[in-house]
């Protein structure tokens, strides 16, 4: 059985006070149950509020957006693996499209970053998705599997178990257009039957695979109640700690 993962990226929005703030309101909306592996993704000047905030709930984890690959050195703006660590940090996003599209951030560099969050024992929550243009064109399949391939090579099979993979088809991320149920099954199940070819099945089988792109309150359990649907990335509807916490509720309704 894969535990569903919820994860909260919070972009580029939070001050440590609203971060805060956050996790006061979202610990007391989201009661006792631990069935649902839940991930706070805040901005890097927000970690260290959210860790105090989440003092008496460690059972939340705590995630980044980004990091460089290298471990130290003169790289001016990064962040290294070792200094996500140093703040606790368990889980890193990478590849995210707005990291492919805005900053330039190709297949090879996000293989970098994977292979080096494994290497810090950070756990990489990878983004892959398709554009409008590439699904109009009927690209879904080929897009997908030379995100994956390319930013997956090179992992061990216990590596791509403790990957988790976030489908976010790019004209969903923030548009209020969400997959349908049925579209997102289908872009997932080809996931897992390329994570199953570069490993093998019983490796794919054990891969958590998160859909992200306008997932709200009122279809986080429709999509999560899909077989190979295992949690979602959250953006927008993240931002406000009830319904964060009312998709996460969803998440864990049989
Ligand atoms: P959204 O963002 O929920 O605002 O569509 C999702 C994401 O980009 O991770």
């Amino acid at each position: 059985m894969r535990k569903k993962i919820v994860a909260a990226n919070w972009k580029m929005n939070m001050t440590q006070g609203e971060a805060s703030a956050f996790v006061g309101t979202f610990l007391l909306e989201i009661g006792e149950s631990r069935d649902v592996e839940v991930v706070l993704v805040p901005p890097f000047t927000a970690i260290a509020a959210v860790n105090a905030a989440l003092e008496h709930a460690q059972h939340i984890k705590v995630g980044a957006q980004n990091m460089h690959w290298e471990r130290s050195g003169a790289f001016t703006g990064e962040i290294s693996p070792a200094m996500l660590r140093d703040l606790f940090v368990r889980y890193v996003v990478l590849g995210h499209s707005e990291r492919r599209t805005l900053f330039g951030e190709t297949d090879e560099i996000v293989n970098r970053k994977v292979r080096a969050a494994h290497e810090a024992m950070l756990r990489p929550i990878l983004c892959v998705g398709e554009s409008l243009e590439q699904r109009e064109r009927g690209d879904v399949e080929k897009v997908l599997s030379t995100q994956l391939r390319g930013s997956l090579a090179g992992l061990s099979a216990r590596e791509l178990q403790e990957t988790v993979i976030a489908y976010e088809p790019v004209w969903a991320i923030g548009t209020g257009k969400t997959a349908t149920a049925e579209q997102a099954q289908e872009a997932h199940a080809f996931i897992r039957q390329v994570l199953g070819e570069i490993s093998e099945e019983a490796t794919a089988d054990k891969i958590r695979i998160q859909y992200g792109g306008s997932v709200k309150p009122d279809n986080a359990r429709t999509l999560m109640s899909q077989p190979d649907i295992d949690g979602a990335l959250v953006g927008g509807a993240s931002l406000d700690p009830r319904s964060f916490a009312l998709i996460v509720q969803g998440a864990g309704e049989k």
